[in-house]
């Protein structure tokens, strides 16, 4: 059968509850449900990613040791309830590897190097990274390991402050030769709000910045997104006829045409945004 190289994506952004965790654990079930074969990687000592997708928090469970050196990380790998959707859970011991690992020689690479056994099997088309709030050592980890970052970002007044950070980051990260090839694949806007005027403000001025690297698809503001969690389910299992669902697989087709075709619209490190306007 035919196949591509496995595509890792990291779910970034400094910002803390702008819906990376959301994002990630849909779009991941929603692009497993396309037939792709999905690893969902936890990268966040909250773990919230991991019970999003029904599992429990276990001791030891984590990619701790692995990103150490002193496991390997496909015996990490746990199936879900869910089809085609594999799963590395996170417990709080990851904290600890962010000091860990500031120790430790090749500290930027550790999540590439335990990942890369895991990618040249082939047995996953997408990777998705669900990163900390906050731009520490795991999710510069996760950028070094990343063909693309993806950002989403709430629809709120502070919205582009998170993204300024994140473009000089990539574009570091391009400089310094640790992961050349990272682009900003996209960036999606959450917990969109068609009645408010701020959120179409928002979205607006992010497109304005963004132009083609801001997804058409928009999240809107949903309880039923905000519920799935606590049953353990993605949405398209928990309410399959809501509108978060609806707006997560459309996404994911979004996403799925963007990695099928390459060039993404415009690099990361293409520096000031076109309509001159600093971020
Ligand atoms: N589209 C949405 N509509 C309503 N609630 C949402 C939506 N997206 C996320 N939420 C809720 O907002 C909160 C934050 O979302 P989420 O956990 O995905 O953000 P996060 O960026 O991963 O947070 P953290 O930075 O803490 O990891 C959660 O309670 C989540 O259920
Ligand atoms: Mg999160």
């Amino acid at each position: 059968m035919w196949r591509v190289p496995t595509k890792v994506i990291a779910v970034a952004n400094q910002k803390g509850g702008v819906g990376k965790t959301t994002t990630a654990v849909n779009l991941a079930a929603c692009v497993a449900a396309l037939g792709r074969r999905v690893l969902l990687f936890d990268l966040d000592p909250q773990a919230n990613a991991t019970s999003g997708v029904g599992l429990e928090k276990v001791e030891g469970a984590s990619a701790y040791h692995a990103l150490l050196g002193q496991e390997e990380l496909a015996k990490k790998i746990q199936n879900t309830a869910f089809e085609r959707l594999e799963v590395i859970p996170s417990e709080v011991d990851l904290c600890g590897a962010d000091i860990e690992l500031a120790r430790s020689e090749g500290h930027l690479q550790r999540v590439a190097r335990a990942l890369r056994p895991i990618l040249d099997q082939q047995r996953f088309d997408v990777v998705f990274v669900d990163c900390p709030p906050s731009l520490g050592i795991l999710t510069l980890n996760a950028f070094a390991a990343a063909d693309g970052v993806l950002v989403p970002l709430q629809c709120e007044y502070y919205a582009l402050e998170g993204i300024s950070m994140i473009n000089r980051i990539l574009s570091q990260l391009h400089d310094t030769g640790v992961n050349p090839k990272l682009e900003l694949l996209g960036v999606v806007m959450t917990m969109f709000d068609g009645r408010t005027k701020l959120s179409q403000q928002v979205v607006s001025e992010v497109r304005e910045h963004f132009g083609e690297r801001v997804f058409e698809t928009m999240i809107p503001r949903s309880t039923r997104l905000a519920e799935a969690p606590s049953f353990g389910k993605p949405i398209i299992y928990y309410d399959k006829f809501s509108t978060g669902s609806a707006a997560y697989e459309l996404l994911a087709q979004e996403l799925l045409d963007r990695l099928d075709s390459k060039p993404a619209p415009a690099p990361a490190s293409a520096g000031q945004p076109e309509s001159g306007v600093i971020v």
